[in-house]
C-alpha cells in the first residue's frame, strides 16, 4: 500500500532555502564577494544531482532583466557560491534566482530570494560622529538623544538611512520607530549595532524609510545608551573617550533620480533629557514615560549642538551577521500569575509569601499598591517582558527578573527570600531591574530596548494601584535560521533537548555569551568552543561564527595569543587552555558542519600564528607543554590535572591545523601542503611527550578520570594497540562510578560522542538515561527548562548550589546534542565532503544494559527521530523498535549529496528490506557486508524507508557483569542462548 502510494505521488523537485552570506534575506550586506547558497528539496525522487546551475541577479525593481547571470555553469556548487567577476552596487536592493539543471535533464527554477547592500564602507568612513560636547556630558549609564530636523521639498522615490552608535542605539523618523517591512509586519533589529571590538570595527545598519519621510518637515531622533561600549559590561577597553556617539547618513531620491542626503554633522542637536535615565546591560532601565522625546518639535535650552567625535574609533563596516531581533514565533504568555502582600514567618529564615493568591492568565488584573505579583512564563529565557498596563501619572512600576523562585525560606538550602518570592542571588551584582514611570495615559505599553534578562519569573510591584492588561515575555537573539530537530519516545531527554536548544537561543545575542542573566553576559571562548559543533546542528552558525572570529581576530595579541574572552573585554586574559584554543577549533567545526571553507581561510594565518605562539611554551618540564593550564576541565566532580588537559588539547589543535591546511591546500607542493607535514610533525611529537609522561606500560593511564581517557581516546593520543585498554579502561570507570559521569566543560564536551566512536553506546545511553546527579536529566528532574552551569545548580533535596557561580542557563553541558544527532540518529558529516555533502547515516537504536539487580528495562528509547537542515538540505534519520521485533529506519538524503548507512549491528540472522526498492538490485543503493560484521549501503539522494527483522530474538542485555541472561525485545528472558546476536557483556556491545 505504501509502495503505491510512493510510486503514485508526483515526482517534484524544489529549489529552497536561498541565503546570500549564509542568511535568509539579509539587508545591509557589502555589496563586494556576496556568497548564495540554495538547496533542494525532492518528495520521492531519488539520486537527484545539480550538473550545471544559472544565477541571475536583478535589481528589485527591475525583474525583466538580469544585471547579471552566470549562464548556465557546469557543475554541483550550491553552497556559499562566489562569482569571481560579479560587481555589484552598494545601496541597492536586488533579488536572485537560480535555475539548475539536473542529471535527469530537468530543469528547475527557485522563486526569487532578495538581498540589500549597504552604503559603501568608503563612503561611510566619510561621514562624521557625532557626541556630546564636553560640558554636557551625562552622568554614567543614562542616554543621549540625537536629533536632526529638515525639510524635504520635493516627493522622494526612495529613501535609506545607514546608521550606527557607540552605545546601543533606538532610531525614529517622525516618531515613529524604525524597522523593515516583512510580510505586512515590521520587524525591528534591536539592542543595534551589537558587540564587535569597538576599537577595530563597527556595524551599521541598513533601513529603507522611504515610506516614513514626507514633503515638509522631518525629524530623526536617536537614544543612544551605553550597552557594551560603555555600561558596565564593558568597563571600556575600547576608547579613552567612552562618550555615547552617534553617526546617520540618510540617502533620498527623487523622480528625477537626484540625490539628497542628511548626515550626523554639528547642525544636530545634542540632548540629555532622555527618557531612559538609567541603561545597563547589567542593571536594567529605568525609563520614564512621561519625557516625550520622539518627535520634539522644538528643542528647550538644555539641548546643544552636537560635536565631533575626534578620538577615532574602529572602523565602520556592514553587517555580516544575524541582526538581534524578538523571536517572535517564541514568545511566552505567563503560565501562571500569583499575587501576594507581605511574608509570613514559618520557622525558616525568610518565611513564606503571605497571602498569595492566583489570577487568571488570559485576563486584565489589579494589583494595588504593596502587592507584588510574580508571573510564570514557564521558559527560562533572556529578553524582555512587553507589557500593557493602565495606571495614573508618575505611578512607579518596578520588574524584577529570576531564573528560579525560593523554595523555602531557608539560608541553609541557599535561599535569599521568603518561599515563593523570586532568588536573584546568583544574579551577582547585577541588579537587573526595569523601572517605568507611567505617563498616566488610558493605557501604555512598553518593553526594553537597551538591556536583557535571564528570566523565567518576573516579578512587578508598584507605587499606586494599576491594571495590568497585558504582559508576556519576548525572547530576544541573534536571529540565526533554525536547523536541527531532535525527538524521541522519551519525554525527559526530549526535555533535555528543548533545554539546550533554548539555551542557544538564550547565549547567542550577538556574541556568544557564557550565560545571560548575571554579571558576566560575555564571549568565553571555552564554552563556545565546547558547544560549537551542537550549535552547528541546532542553527546555520556560518555568518555568526565568522563575525566571532572577526571578533577574535580583533582581540588577538600580535605574538599571537587568542583571549579567553571576545569580543575583547576588561576581564581579558589570554591562552587558556580549552579557552583560547577556540580559535582553532571554532573554524574547524563550521567547516566541518556546515561546509564553510572560507571560514579556515580568513582565519588561516591568525590560527597558526596562535599555534606558533602555543609551540613556544615549554611550561612545566615539557617541551610541548601546551597553552596554559588555566581552567583545565572546569567544574568537573573529579579534577583531571590541569597540565594533562593542556597537553591534550595541543595534541589536538595542531591536529586540527594539518586537516585545516590539508583542506586548504591545492596541490602537494603548495605552502599549505609543507603546513599540514609541519603540523602533522608537531602532532606526532606531542603525542610521544603526552605518552612519556602519562601512558603507563600496562596501555593506561597515569591519570584515572573519565575526562583523562576521553581527552586520550577521543585525540587519538593512544596507539592502535592500547586503545581497547583505554577502552576498558574507561568503561570501567564509568561503571564503578555507578554510571555517573564525573565530566566539567571539557570532558562532557567529547564524553558520548567519544563513547560511541570507541564503540561504548550502550555506556553513553546509561549516561544519557541516568537521573542521579551528576547527569543531564537530574537536571531535568529537578525542573530545567534551560541547561545549568554546575550539575548541581540546584536539588529539591538540598536548594541551591554555589552561589558565586550559579546560572541556570549555561549551553556548555548541552555539548551532548551532537551526540544526540550524531549518535542516537545517526547523522554525521563525512569530512572529505564536509557540511553533508556526503553524510554518514549511522543510528545506534538503543540497547541498554542493565545493572546487577535492576529490573531488565530493554529499549527504554523506543524510537527517535533527528533532522538537520545543513546547507545542502535536509538529512533526517529515525528509527524504530516495534513490538514484532522489528527495526525500521528511515534516511532522507538530500539532493544534490550522498550518504553511506552503516549497520554495523546487522548480523547474520537480521534481514534488511527497503520497502519500495530491492536492495540488492538496485540504482540508488549499494550494499557492502562489513567485514566486522554489519552491512554499509551507499545511498543517492531520496527518502528510504528499511525494515530490519531480528529473525532470532538475537538482541540481549545481561543483568549484572558475571551472568549473562539474556532477553528477547520485548523484555521476554529466554532460557536457551540464540545462536547469533548482539550481546551486551560486561556493559560491552559484543557480536555473536
Ligand atoms: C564563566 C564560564 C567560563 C569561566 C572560565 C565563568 O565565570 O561563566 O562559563 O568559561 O568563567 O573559567
Amino acid at each position: 500500500m505504501l509502495l503505491l502510494v510512493h510510486l503514485c505521488a508526483v515526482a517534484e523537485v524544489r529549489i529552497v532555502h536561498q541565503t546570500v552570506n549564509a542568511m535568509t534575506s539579509p539587508i545591509g550586506i557589502s555589496h563586494l564577494n556576496p556568497r548564495f547558497g540554495w538547496a533542494f528539496e525532492a518528495d520521492y525522487e531519488r539520486g537527484i544531482m545539480q550538473e550545471a546551475f544559472c544565477l541571475s541577479i536583478y535589481e528589485a525593481n527591475h525583474l525583466e532583466s538580469p544585471v547579471f547571470s552566470t549562464g548556465m555553469t557546469e557543475g554541483d556548487a550550491c553552497v556559499d557560491v562566489c562569482i569571481p567577476d560579479l560587481q555589484l552596487a552598494p545601496c541597492t536592493s536586488y533579488c536572485w534566482k537560480v535555475t539548475a539543471r539536473l542529471n535527469d535533464g530537468t530543469v528547475v527554477e527557485s522563486p526569487f530570494a532578495c538581498f540589500e547592500t549597504a552604503i559603501d564602507e568608503e563612503e561611510m568612513k566619510k561621514v562624521h560622529w557625532i557626541h556630546a560636547p564636553k560640558s554636557n556630558t551625562t552622568p554614567e549609564f543614562t542616554s543621549v538623544l540625537f536629533r536632526k530636523s529638515f525639510t524635504i521639498d520635493d516627493e522622494l522615490t526612495a529613501a535609506k538611512i545607514y546608521t550606527s552608535a557607540l552605545g546601543i542605539y533606538d532610531l525614529y523618523i517622525n516618531g515613529e520607530r524604525v524597522g523593515h517591512a516583512q510580510g505586512g509586519e515590521t520587524v525591528y533589529d534591536e539592542l543595534k549595532p551589537g558587540w564587535t571590538v569597538y576599537s577595530k570595527d563597527i556595524a551599521y545598519q541598513t533601513h529603507d524609510v522611504t515610506r516614513m519621510l514626507r514633503r515638509g518637515s522631518n525629524v530623526i531622533t536617536a537614544m543612544v545608551s551605553p550597552g557594551w561600549w560603555s555600561g558596565r559590561i564593558s568597563g571600556a577597553p575600547y576608547s579613552n573617550d567612552t562618550s555615547l556617539s552617534f553617526i546617520a547618513k540618510l540617502l533620498m531620491k527623487r523622480g528625477d533620480n537626484v540625490v539628497m542626503s542628511v548626515e550626523t554633522d554639528e547642525t544636530w542637536m545634542v540632548g540629555s533629557n532622555a527618557p531612559l535615565l538609567l541603561s545597563d546591560i547589567y542593571d536594567g532601565e529605568c525609563y520614564d514615560a512621561r519625557i516625550e522625546w520622539k518627535v520634539l518639535e522644538q528643542v528647550d535650552s538644555t539641548w546643544t549642538s552636537a560635536a565631533r567625535r575626534t578620538i577615532s574609533v574602529g572602523k565602520l563596516s556592514t553587517m555580516s551577521n544575524h541582526p538581534v531581533r524578538v523571536r517572535t514565533d517564541l514568545i511566552r504568555s505567563p503560565r501562571k500569575i500569583v499575587v501576594y502582600e507581605g511574608t509570613k514567618d514559618d520557622g525558616s529564615t525568610y518565611g513564606q509569601i503571605a497571602n498569595a493568591k492566583e489570577v487568571e492568565t488570559s485576563r486584565p488584573f489589579f494589583l494595588k499598591a504593596g502587592e507584588t505579583a510574580i508571573f510564570d512564563f514557564g521558559q527560562n529565557l533572556t529578553g524582555w517582558p512587553s507589557f500593557t498596563i493602565s495606571a495614573t501619572n508618575g505611578t512607579h512600576l518596578n520588574f524584577r527578573f529570576a531564573e528560579m523562585l525560593n523554595d523555602s525560606g531557608s539560608e541553609q538550602r541557599g535561599c535569599d527570600g521568603p518561599e515563593g518570592s523570586l532568588y536573584t542571588a546568583n544574579l551577582r551584582s547585577a541588579k537587573a531591574r526595569l523601572e517605568y514611570i507611567c505617563r498616566g495615559d488610558t493605557t501604555e505599553s512598553y518593553h526594553p530596548t537597551s538591556t536583557f534578562f535571564g528570566f523565567r519569573y518576573c516579578e512587578l510591584t508598584a507605587t499606586a494601584d494599576v491594571e495590568v492588561l497585558w504582559i508576556e515575555a519576548q525572547p530576544v537573539g541573534s536571529d540565526i535560521d533554525e536547523t536541527g530537530q531532535f525527538e524521541c519516545s522519551d519525554d525527559e531527554v526530549n526535555q533535555l533537548f528543548s533545554n539546550i536548544l533554548w539555551s542557544q537561543r538564550d547565549n547567542f545575542v550577538s556574541v556568544p555569551m557564557d550565560c545571560p542573566q548575571r554579571n558576566e553576559r560575555v564571549g568565553w571562548t571555552g564554552d563556545a568552543q565546547v558547544f560549537s559543533r551542537t550549535a552547528c546542528y541546532n542553527a546555520d552558525m556560518r555568518s555568526f561564527y565568522r563575525k566571532w572570529m572577526n571578533d577574535m581576530r580583533n582581540s588577538q595579541k600580535a605574538n599571537g595569543e587568542f583571549p579567553n574572552i571576545a569580543p575583547l573585554h576588561k576581564w581579558t586574559y589570554y591562552s587558556a587552555s580549552g579557552w583560547a584554543d577556540a580559535g582553532i577549533i571554532v573554524p574547524w567545526n563550521t567547516y566541518l558542519l556546515c561546509g564553510d571553507r572560507q571560514i579556515l581561510e580568513e582565519n588561516y594565518d591568525a590560527m597558526k600564528k596562535y599555534i606558533r605562539f602555543v609551540s613556544s611554551l615549554h611550561t612545566d618540564r615539557f617541551t610541548h607543554s601546551g597553552a596554559q593550564a588555566t581552567y583545565g576541565d572546569w567544574l568537573a566532580f573529579e579534577e583531571t590535572d590541569k597540565r594533562f588537559m593542556s597537553v591534550a588539547y595541543f595534541a589536538y589543535i595542531a591536529d586540527l591545523m594539518r586537516r585545516t591546511a590539508s583542506v586548504l591546500s591545492i596541490d602537494a607542493e603548495d605552502a599549505y601542503a609543507a603546513d599540514a607535514k609541519e603540523f602533522s610533525t608537531l602532532f606526532n611529537d606531542i603525542k610521544k611527550e603526552f605518552q612519556e609522561h602519562y601512558l603507563k606500560a600496562d596501555g593506561k593511564l597515569t591519570i584515572q578520570t573519565q575526562t583523562a581517557y576521553l581527552a586520550a581516546l577521543k585525540f587519538h593520543l593512544i596507539d592502535e594497540k592500547d586503545e581497547e585498554t583505554a577502552r576498558h579502561a574507561l568503561s570501567d570507570l564509568i561503571e564503578k562510578n555507578g554510571y555517573l559521569l564525573s565530566t566539567g566543560f571539557l570532558g562532557t564536551a567529547i564524553l558520548n560522542t567519544t563513547l560511541n566512536e570507541v564503540g561504548l553506546d550502550d555506556v553513553a545511553y546509561q549516561l544519557l538515561l541516568q537521573h542521579e546527579c551528576p547527569s543531564w536529566l537530574f537536571c531535568v528532574d529537578q525542573g530545567a527548562t534551560t541547561v545549568w552551569e554546575r550539575w548541581n545548580s540546584y536539588s529539591m533535596e538540598s536548594g541551591f548550589g554555589p552561589v558565586s557561580m550559579n546560572s541556570f542557563n549555561h549551553y556548555a553541558y548541552g555539548a551532548v546534542g551532537e551526540w544526540l544527532y550524531s549518535g542516537v540518529a545517526g547523522i554525521k558529516t563525512d569530512e572529505e565532503r564536509a557540511g553533508f555533502k556526503h553524510s554518514w547515516i549511522q543510528p545506534v537504536p538503543c540497547i541498554r544494559s542493565n545493572h546487577a539487580g535492576e529490573k531488565p528495562s530493554l529499549f527504554p528509547i523506543t524510537w527517535a527521530s533527528a533532522s538537520h537542515r545543513s546547507p545542502y538540505g535536509i538529512v533526517e534519520s529515525s528509527w524504530t523498535w516495534d513490538d514484532d521485533e522489528e527495526l525500521t529506519l528511515n534516511v532522507v538524503v538530500p539532493p544534490n549529496t550522498t550518504a553511506t548507512l552503516l549497520l554495523p549491528f546487522l548480523d547474520g540472522t537480521m534481514r534488511i528490506e527497503e520497502i519500495s526498492d530491492d536492495l540488492d538490485d538496485s540504482e540508488n543503493m549499494k550494499k557492502t557486508d562489513l567485514k566486522d560484521g554489519g552491512i554499509s549501503i551507499d545511498l543517492q539522494s531520496g527518502h528510504y524507508d528499511f525494515s530490519i527483522f531480528t529473525e532470532a530474538n538475537s538482541i540481549a542485555v545481561h543483568e549484572s557483569s558475571t551472568e549473562h541472561h539474556l532477553y528477547d525485545l520485548t523484555g521476554r528472558r529466554l532460557s536457551t542462548a540464540p545462536q547469533h546476536g548482539i550481546y551486551i557483556q560486561d556493559g560491552r556491545k559484543v557480536m555473536k
